[in-house]
């Protein structure tokens, strides 16, 4: 009876799908492919500076989840999803960034936001210092720490931004500001015995460290940066993780002493009261450990990912020498551990509307705006699904070897492994919480190893259009920005942005090229 209803329910879902489908005979592809070519031909390289970089890490949005997001996304329009584009897939180039940690294939986030943030890869689980370090071993930092491209920035002066829905103090983030020899380190409290006194906690870091800097940090996990004797101020029950001290209250303090002006928000009340023009310096920490999915959003109480980022650029915009800004869309990671697709991609559409939104604050001649990933998922779209299928749903070509339908997503491993494997149209898969199946019973489903996508606009962007190590993205950001191991790149010409292709500052780098080439032909010809 049950499984009848189902069966009657898809039927419509079908029906109403196939009445949709538009038909595109040759001239629509023709006309298409000439028009994509014309647009092509004419892109011309942007070789301007990049007063400002905009660098979006969506955790663990692999290529798959970029797929599903465009297709859900499209099907929420009415559409049959496949033909339409997220915003950032229209930027003008993509590459491909390899993943792998020095020390294994397959990738954590800590390891390879060092990798994109600070232009060296490391191994598994540490958080800027090179592979010299041994996981959790507070020695082992010593000489090992390297720097991100916020530091750099800042030591250009450039203003300095993190966002993330996931903790502050999380991998992602803390590779911006951070040198640990574990991830997990993020509260005093988290050291151990061995390694307190000697080596630093990430949230004291943000406070005292490196990160002191940083103009804008919205999050979560504030648990860090309160004492154990103290509640949160939304969640009673929940304590601080410290033992030592209230590091708001300490940031808030420095940065008073400094006569700037700081503001502390916890909810979206005190987001929104916030007015970019009489703020220096802002925190806001909306969850005491990660904030809410976006499909979970209490909206009152935390702001939209793009939210964030309007705050964001609004307050760092008004350095007159540029800002250098991070945004994670942190929580697509979790829903895929989690074998929870609606979230994942849904979380994705949310980081979508924030590169948007970033995109409308900011000029692409002026702007390098990356986006990312860390690394991939084994999250697949597969069996011949047709046309508009709902992407949540039931493939509806074909069914496995025992005849039992299969969903159109699966994960190759994960919590979601049943035996014998359960009928799909018994259920509401594009529920919340429904849990996708997998190949292999584990208790969290697990990153991917291949590479993830590199898409780019504005200045220097043509420089990601290939296949490389994910280390190569901090050079390039530095490069466009002149900052960090390429601050002379501007020195050769006057930094004077221009708003066509071709630019004085690429001539003269090839000039100078010219001009080493020849002195060495003489230096050779005078040997011989
Ligand atoms: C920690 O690292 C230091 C420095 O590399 C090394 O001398 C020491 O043996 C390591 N300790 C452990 C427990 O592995
Ligand atoms: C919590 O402990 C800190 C550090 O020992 C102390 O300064 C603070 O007054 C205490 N706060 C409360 C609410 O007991
Ligand atoms: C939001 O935070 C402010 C302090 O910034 C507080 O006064 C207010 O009560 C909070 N609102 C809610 C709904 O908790
Ligand atoms: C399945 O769950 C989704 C999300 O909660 C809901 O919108 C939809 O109406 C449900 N479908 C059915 C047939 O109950
Ligand atoms: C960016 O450059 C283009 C020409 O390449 C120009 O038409 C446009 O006005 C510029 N936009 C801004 C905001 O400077
Ligand atoms: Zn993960």
């Amino acid at each position: 009876m049950r499984q009848a209803f189902w069966v009657l329910v898809l039927a419509c879902v079908f029906v109403t799908v196939d009445l949709q489908r538009p038909q595109q005979l040759k001239d629509y592809w023709m006309d298409l492919g000439q028009r994509k070519l014309r647009e092509k031909l004419n892109t011309k390289p942007n070789t301007n500076v990049a007063k400002n970089v905009i660098i979006f890490i969506g955790d663990g949005l692999g290529v798959s989840t970029v797929t599903a997001a465009r297709i859900h996304k499209g099907q929420l329009q009415g559409k049959t999803g496949e033909e339409g584009s997220l915003f950032f897939e229209n930027f003008p180039y993509v590459g491909l960034s390899k993943t792998y940690n020095t020390d294994r294939m397959v990738s954590d986030s800590a390891g390879t936001a060092t990798a994109i943030l600070c232009g060296v890869k490391t191994k598994f689980g540490l958080i800027g210092v090179d592979d010299r370090t041994s996981f959790g071993n507070c020695t082992s930092e010593e000489g090992a720490s390297v720097d991100s491209i916020l530091k750099w920035a800042n030591a250009e002066g450039k203003s300095t931004g993190i966002i993330t829905t996931t903790r502050i103090t999380h991998a992602t983030p803390a590779s911006g500001f951070a040198h640990s020899a574990s991830r997990y380190w993020e509260a005093d409290a988290d050291l151990p015995a061995d390694a307190r006194g000697t080596c630093t906690d990430i949230a004291k870091q943000m406070i005292e460290g490196d990160g002191s800097f940083i103009k804008v940090i919205l999050g979560g996990g504030r648990r860090q940066f309160y004492h154990r004797n103290e509640s949160d101020p939304e969640y009673p029950n929940v304590k601080g993780k410290r033992t030592d001290r209230n590091l708001i209250n300490q940031w808030l303090q420095a940065k008073a002493d400094m006569n700037m002006r700081a503001e502390y928000v916890w909810n979206s009340t005190g987001f929104n009261s916030v007015e970019p023009a009489d703020v220096d310096f802002l925190m806001g920490l909306f969850e005491p450990s990660h904030m809410q999915y976006e499909g979970e959003r209490n909206h009152d109480m935390e702001p939209s990912l793009a939210e964030m980022t309007e705050k964001a650029i609004k307050i760092l915009k008004k350095n007159a020498k540029g800002f250098v800004l991070l945004v994670e869309g942190g929580r697509i990671d979790h829903g895929h551990h989690a074998s929870l697709a609606r979230h994942a991609v849904t979380d994705t559409i949310a980081m979508e509307a924030a590169v948007k939104k970033a995109a409308e604050l900011t000029s692409a001649n002026d702007t390098l705006t990356v986006v990312t990933a860390d690394h991939s998922h084994v999250f697949n779209i597969g069996g011949y699904a047709g046309r508009g299928i709902p992407i949540l749903g039931v493939n509806d070509a074909e069914s496995d070897k025992n005849g039992v339908p299969y969903t159109v997503l699966s994960y190759g491993n994960g919590p979601g492994y049943t035996a014998p494997r359960e009928d799909p149209t018994t259920v509401n898969t594009s529920s919340w919480n429904y849990v996708y199946q997998s190949a292999v019973l584990t208790a969290s489903e697990t990153h991917g190893g291949e590479e993830v996508p590199v898409y780019a606009q504005g200045p220097m962007s043509h420089l990601f259009d290939f296949v490389y190590e994910q280390s190569y993205i901090a050079h390039v950001m530095a490069y466009a920005a002149c900052v960090g191991p390429n601050k002379d790149h501007c020195k050769m010409a006057p930094p004077t942005p221009t708003t066509s292709g071709g630019s004085s500052l690429e001539f003269s780098v090839t000039k100078a090229l010219v001009v080493t080439k020849m002195a060495v032909a003489v230096m050779v010809a005078v040997i011989l």
